[in-house]
């Protein structure tokens, strides 16, 4: 693009795929804007949400069964977390200030720890889930007067993209791409022996502060066991670590329980990180909630009452929407409904995979965190894959299986207006099935009807070949 141009908020409004496409190319990410343009949900401009449903401006009504990666746990516009963020506007709350006391981030940190066991206090609050990670290795780590060195993270983790959440993110920051974090150790994923192993060799070496743990991984839906978690607690018990659980995605009724540590008995961590469903999809909140005695551990000295603070936590009006996702996901009956829809998607998954199981690999998850490993059943697809030089793709068959679940969302799309999502990780080749928590039984019938009907029809092979000949280049 030559002209240079300041948009007014009126051209905004009116911009159409095209100029939105060459403006992403231009100050975005000239890549993105490839992958997501030879999509066909990637030609259209979405201008308005409510629920489960998105809008496009060319007047389709699409059924969005992404739950927004975790962040629309509640939907989209929630009219009691748009009511609250009205009602803050109306008055004209005070936003920001940080020498001053405020009474909603007061009431939110109270909240949440109410709804957590006892020794789970301490609120810091943040802007994203990777933040949240990085002030949990912080706080494990101050909490000891004679410095430890080590964490440990599992070797099919993800924490986030900054360094150092991505430092103990098995599935990032391979390859000398990025500087790393000193000492972070990965051992193998629900393996409690290799993790004993681990923690007794950097024992050796300095001792362990942390094991970082995913009690769910919403990237490989995959659940660490009981007998692992009985494990990390007899070695935390031996070797004295703190143990944070990462619940950026997992927290708020993704797994049937509110929180996901709540499925396996008694196993609390030092300390929980929240982000995603906790922002009611309105706002990029994020919290640690630390362990009292660890917080006073690491935090208790007047001189380190700012050790970690940052300019945009507790924001008025992110405080108050996420007041107002944690009183709707503590409402009586929104558990109860939470489980039905779980054991709807149970059984409408196991359903699929029995009447096409000559496409369907693999059922994956739990609770509204689920997913579906399809076969790579298109010869075509193979035919293209195998001309794309090896050292491109490290695994074929999880490339195309994944290419596979990306046929399968758009042809969902194009013919039944469903979205859909496939997770970027490395380790993960599946479909997402992880609908908003506000999802009806009349939604995920459609889903499986138009799956049904997908699975029984040819694929268009059109999209996916503009991906491939980008690999390709
Ligand atoms: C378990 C987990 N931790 C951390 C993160 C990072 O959160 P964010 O993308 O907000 O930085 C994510 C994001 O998906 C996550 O799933």
């Amino acid at each position: 693009m030559n002209d240079r141009k300041f948009y007014k908020m009126e051209e905004i409004e009116a911009l159409g795929v095209e100029e939105v496409h060459n403006l992403y190319k231009e100050y975005i990410n000239p890549n993105q804007t490839k992958i997501f343009s030879s999509l066909p949900f990637g030609n259209e401009i979405f201008n308005k949400a409510e629920g489960v449903y998105m809008f496009t401006t060319n007047g389709k009504k699409i059924l969005d069964f992404t739950g927004g990666l975790g962040v629309l746990g509640l939907g989209h516009n929630h009219p009691e977390i748009l009511k609250a963020r009205l009602d803050f506007q109306k008055n004209k709350r005070v936003e920001v200030h940080k020498i001053i006391f405020s009474k909603y981030m007061a009431a939110l940190s109270n909240n949440l720890s109410y709804l957590l066991p006892h020794n789970l206090k301490k609120s810091f609050f943040l802007n994203s889930g990777a933040e949240a990670v990085e002030a949990a290795i912080k706080v494990c780590f101050k909490s000891y007067t004679k410095k430890r060195k080590f964490i440990l993270h599992s070797d099919r983790s993800y924490h986030g993209k900054l360094i150092g959440s991505g430092s103990i993110s098995g599935s990032y920051f391979k390859e000398n791409q990025f500087p790393v974090m000193e000492n972070c150790v990965s051992y193998n994923f629900n393996d409690g022996s290799d993790l004993e192993s681990k923690i007794i060799d950097c024992n050796n070496k300095g001792g362990v502060y942390s094991v970082i743990v995913e009690p769910f991984s919403a990237s490989t839906l995959e659940s660490v066991s009981n007998n692992f978690m009985d494990k990390l607690f007899k070695l935390k018990d031996k070797y004295g670590f703190r143990i944070i659980f990462d619940e950026v995605f997992t927290g708020f009724y993704k797994s049937e329980k509110m929180f996901c540590f709540q499925n396996f008995e008694n196993k609390c961590p030092d300390v929980l990180c929240l982000s995603k469903t906790l922002g009611g999809g309105k706002s990029s909140i994020s919290s640690l909630i630390v362990d009292d005695d660890i917080y006073k551990k690491a935090y208790n000295k007047i001189n380190e009452t700012f050790l970690h603070t940052t300019t945009y936590n507790g924001f008025g009006e992110e405080s108050v929407t996420a007041l107002a996702a944690l009183n709707i996901i503590s409402e009586k009956n929104f558990e109860k409904k939470v489980i039905n829809v779980s054991k709807l998607l149970k059984d409408k998954l196991k359903k699929i995979k029995k009447t096409h199981s000559d496409k369907v690999e693999e059922i994956k998850g739990n609770g509204i965190l689920n997913g579906i490993v399809f076969k790579s059943y298109m010869s075509e697809l193979g035919n293209l894959v195998e001309k794309i030089p090896i050292s491109a793709i490290k695994d074929k068959s999880s490339f195309l299986k994944k290419i596979t679940a990306t046929a399968i969302s758009a042809e969902l799309y194009e013919k039944h207006n469903i979205l859909t999502s496939i997770n970027d990780s490395s380790f993960s080749d599946h479909l997402c099935v992880s609908p908003s928590l506000v999802v009806s039984d009349e939604n995920i019938e459609f889903f499986f009807k138009s799956l049904d009907d997908v699975l029984n029809s040819n694929l268009n092979l059109k999209s996916l070949s503009v991906i491939l000949n980008f690999l390709k280049s």
